[in-house]
């Protein structure tokens, strides 16, 4: 049976990381097919690949501007684009096909320079075409959980934010060892490829969206510390914010903490309760009423109302994860799609889109900025 929506690749072949995911999560839902892509800049891996998914050879592209063109000039052209390539490249494959008139789904962070961002921010808006930019963690139903109980008011007005997310992948940077393993995404490393930052662009802007997702509040100004040990980009950086409505967070993010993986911790403190989340245990949400025991709440489980616990896939007890977080997230994107072309009213609340992306852009900027001043406020 044919599906409703076609779609195509740019990055992401057999052995990358995060184009394989994206496949892999569309596939959760039988909606959509993967059609035609350009998953690498080498003809054998990008043959590889297109062959493992079966793709027409017509439809092999030999680079994203070939692939921009031919889907846009046939009939059954492709709905939208999965962009998951390394970050140097997002802005102009992201430009290409919204000129070319197709919808994008891209990965954080959406690209390097702010006023890029929001050049392809306006060209969606005037192109009319949904931009998704895929911050992850939104997808997982406890974060959505989190956020409408931040909204029904269960913690009441919030006093204050605690988020960090910690990992120790290039802990060798410190201390580099004759004979150490590189790492297979070494070009996080590299500013040519990675852009002003390493560790605040790729996990700093999770934690940035992530608590603008499930307490709506906006960064007005930050104060900043980054760490390079000697080397091109930071590694590590401890960051405080002031939102627009004056109340501060902390944020803290690093590559170099021994025995932290993925450590995506959020905690968001009310004048009623608090609530915290933490992603390496996802089916799981802490909850504290002001004056009780804190208590954990589980997805599937009892002890929150309202429709976010709806997301859930699986009984309570069998745990759900990164891929059906990404699931959600192009559940949810190809539903806003479908009502899209059929002319009916569609929602993106769900979702995080090129908004969230220029914002990503701005955090980086504002806190290599105050960095670089000495840790001086620099305004959003
Ligand atoms: N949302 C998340 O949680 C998350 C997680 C990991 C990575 N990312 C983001 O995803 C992007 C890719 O990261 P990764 O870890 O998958 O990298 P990776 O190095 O594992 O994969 C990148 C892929 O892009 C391909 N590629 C590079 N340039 C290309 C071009 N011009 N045309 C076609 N293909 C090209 C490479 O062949 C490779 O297959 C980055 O922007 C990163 O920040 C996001």
């Amino acid at each position: 049976m044919a599906k409703e929506i076609k779609y195509g690749v740019v990055g992401g072949t057999l052995s990358a990381f995060i184009g394989e995911v994206h496949r892999k999560a569309i596939g959760f839902d039988p909606r959509a097919e993967l059609v035609c892509g350009c998953f690498s800049g080498n003809t054998e891996k990008n043959r590889e690949t297109a062959k493992a998914y079966a793709i027409a050879d017509e439809r092999i592209y030999p680079d994203y501007k070939t692939m921009a063109a031919a889907e846009a000039a046939q009939p059954d052209g492709i709905d939208f684009v999965s962009v998951c390539t390394p970050n140097v490249t997002h802005y102009e494959i992201c430009k290409t096909f919204l000129e070319a008139g197709i919808n994008v789904v891209c990965e954080k962070p959406l690209c390097f320079e702010v006023e890029q961002a929001q050049e392809l921010q306006a060209l969606a808006k005037e192109k009319d075409l949904l931009f998704a930019v895929t911050y992850t963690y939104p997808g997982y139903t406890m974060a959505r959980v989190m956020r409408e109980m931040i909204a029904q008011g269960k913690i009441g007005n919030i006093a204050a934010v605690n988020a960090e997310y910690v990992q120790d992948w290039l802990i060798n940077e410190l201390a580099p060892e004759a004979g150490a393993q590189e790492n297979l995404s070494v070009w996080r490393k590299d500013p040519k490829v990675s852009g002003i930052s390493n560790c605040v662009g790729d996990i700093g802007t999770h934690i940035e969206c992530f608590v603008h997702y499930v307490t709506g509040l906006k960064i007005k100004r930050l104060a900043a510390t980054t760490n390079k040990y000697g080397h091109a980009l930071d590694l590590n950086a401890n960051i405080l914010v002031e939102y627009e409505n004056g109340v501060n967070g902390a944020y803290w993010c690093s590559q170099i903490a021994a025995g932290h993986y993925n450590g995506l911790v959020v905690r968001v403190f009310g004048d009623k309760g608090a609530l915290e989340w933490h992603q390496e245990q996802p089916d799981t949400l802490w909850y504290t009423p002001k004056g009780q025991a804190m208590q954990m709440l589980t997805r599937g489980g009892f002890g929150f109302d309202g429709e976010a616990g709806g997301n859930s896939r699986l009984p309570v007890g069998h745990p759900e994860g990164l891929y059906v977080a990404f699931a959600n997230i192009y559940r949810d994107y190809v539903t806003a799609l479908l009502a899209k072309k059929a002319g009916e009213p569609y929602s993106t609340d769900s979702l995080t889109m090129v908004d969230d992306g220029v914002n990503g852009v701005k955090f980086v900027h504002a806190v290599v900025d105050s960095a670089a001043k000495d840790s001086a406020w620099v305004e959003l």
